[in-house]
């Protein structure tokens, strides 16, 4: 492990850091969130918005957040407050990384209940492939209907629901504990590139087996009258969460790139690679939805109900989705590592106490909050914990803690981010940091200053009272 000047370690080279970043941005976030966003915001109004809101909001805030980080060298706060320091600003702006590394928690928490059924599916495809054999369809012998059933058959099981989720919590922990250059690097450096080339395959594999033109047309016609507050909310909320912004997570993975690294060029590439495996998840998941009748608003079973059925019927099924699920659980891995990553890295550094003693911390409360996440799939169903906000009314808690973060946290997280960067953090400071030249250092100035924050606070209004 590679150490700067303030003993604070750094990524072992530059495309290290990138494809650690990249880890961070794709995981369940792609794969499991965007589908069911998209198919309960209507489709074409929400991705087209979504791809939207990347580029023009998404993209300036990942700069921001990292260009934070890198200058500060320290957890989110700690880099926040030391960009305030440098700039004679107050430091109490690190309130803003704060919050981000109290939501990355929160998300954490429900996120590793995610990662558990992706465990699950990895049981089901292994043991297929001992029933099934190598050559055939996966689930030979068993009917659509028994493969539908999977999943809410896992989510009827309380006790299994929370086995896996500690499970993958515990996978997590480990990683994080271990460190940054040993733990996170290897795992987004061998594993990112494969899983892209295997998830490129399956979706090609899909165009031609599938309702691919039926899943083109739903996911890329931009019906306008289906753009409401609401939905645009959810389409900034998850390129948030896609990007892993508002929550300190890219901050916390700045700090570990050093100098030389170019943070413009950077973010471009992380948001592009983000954006294209979410958009090919889509184009991998909906030509299924449409084939085999399922409900496009189906939530988040969408892609463990939706894939197994076509790994049913294409050649070699078992042992591809083993492959699939495998590279889903990595991909899921680099991201809830960096989710622990953040609070870890603020609770170690700020209260000096071993990386260890932090983690188990940290993933003891995730804990305690992912067994509710779990139960709310069955015995907590109807346990409603904020059900006194409009937009909380029937949510279980679960998704009380989802729609909090992307929703809330979030894009509150990025307005006060745009805000420090734009307005408050010395001029010259930023652009040292920044690398970018021009016209696009301006473009990227006049997005951070005004058009962020202005487009986000309307949304988020609108989102929530419109
Ligand atoms: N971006 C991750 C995903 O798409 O799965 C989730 C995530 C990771 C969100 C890290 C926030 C974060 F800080």
């Amino acid at each position: 492990m590679a150490a700067s000047g303030s003993g604070h370690e750094n990524w072992s080279s530059r495309s290290a850091f990138i494809l650690a970043a990249v880890g961070s941005a794709v995981g369940l976030g792609n794969m499991w969130r965007f589908p069911a966003e998209a198919g309960e915001n209507g489709g074409g109004a929400f991705v087209l918005f979504y791809i939207f809101c990347v580029l023009l909001i998404g993209l300036p805030v990942l700069l921001s957040e990292v260009l934070i980080g890198r200058h500060g060298q320290a957890n989110a706060p700690e880099s926040v407050r030391r960009v305030a320091r440098d700039s004679n600003a107050p430091e109490g702006w690190s309130i803003l990384a704060s919050m981000g590394v109290f939501a990355a928690f929160l998300i954490l928490s429900f996120y590793c209940v995610v990662g558990g059924w992706v465990v699950y599916y990895i049981g089901v495809f292994l043991s297929d492939l001992f029933q099934s054999g190598v050559a055939g369809g996966a689930f030979e012998g068993r009917d659509t209907a028994e493969i539908k059933a999977l999943m809410p058959g896992l989510f009827g099981d309380g006790t299994l629901m929370i086995g896996l989720n500690l499970g993958f919590l515990a996978i997590t922990m480990f990683f994080v504990s271990r460190g940054v250059s040993s733990g996170i690097e290897w795992v987004a450096v061998y594993l990112m590139p494969l899983f892209f080339v295997l998830f490129l395959g399956i979706t090609i594999y899909g165009a031609f087996s599938g309702n691919f033109g039926e899943a083109v047309a739903y996911l890329f016609t931009f019906d306008f009258s289906k753009l409401t507050g609401d939905v645009m909310l959810a389409a900034v909320g998850q390129a948030f969460f896609s990007l892993s912004l508002g929550v300190a997570g890219m901050m916390t993975y700045g700090a570990y790139a050093n100098r030389n690294t170019n943070l413009g060029e950077t973010s471009g590439i992380i948001a592009s690679a983000d954006t294209a495996v979410a958009l090919l998840a889509g184009l991998c998941i909906f030509p299924i939805v449409f084939a085999a009748g399922l409900a496009t608003n189906s939530g988040p079973g969408l892609m463990f109900e939706s894939l197994p059925l076509a790994f049913q019927a294409m050649p070699f099924g078992s042992l591809i989705g083993l492959a699939f699920f495998t590279m889903v659980f990595f991909a899921a891995l680099t991201s809830s590592v960096s989710l622990l990553e953040a609070p870890t890295a603020w609770m170690f550094e700020k209260f000096k106490m071993k990386r260890a003693v932090a983690t188990l911390i940290v993933g003891a409360g995730a804990a305690v909050l992912g067994i509710l996440s779990s139960l709310s799939f069955n015995d907590l169903a109807d346990f409603y914990p904020l059900s006194f906000i409009p937009l909380f009314a029937e949510t279980n808690f679960f998704d009380t803690l989802d729609g909090l973060t992307a929703k809330l946290f979030m894009p509150i997280g990025a307005i006060l981010t745009c805000i420090f960067v734009g307005w408050v953090a010395d001029a010259r400071l930023i652009d040292d940091e920044n690398g970018l030249d021009g016209v696009l250092h301006q473009t990227w100035r006049a997005l951070v200053r005004f058009v962020c924050p202005i487009v986000l606070t309307v949304i988020l209004l609108f989102g929530l009272f419109g």
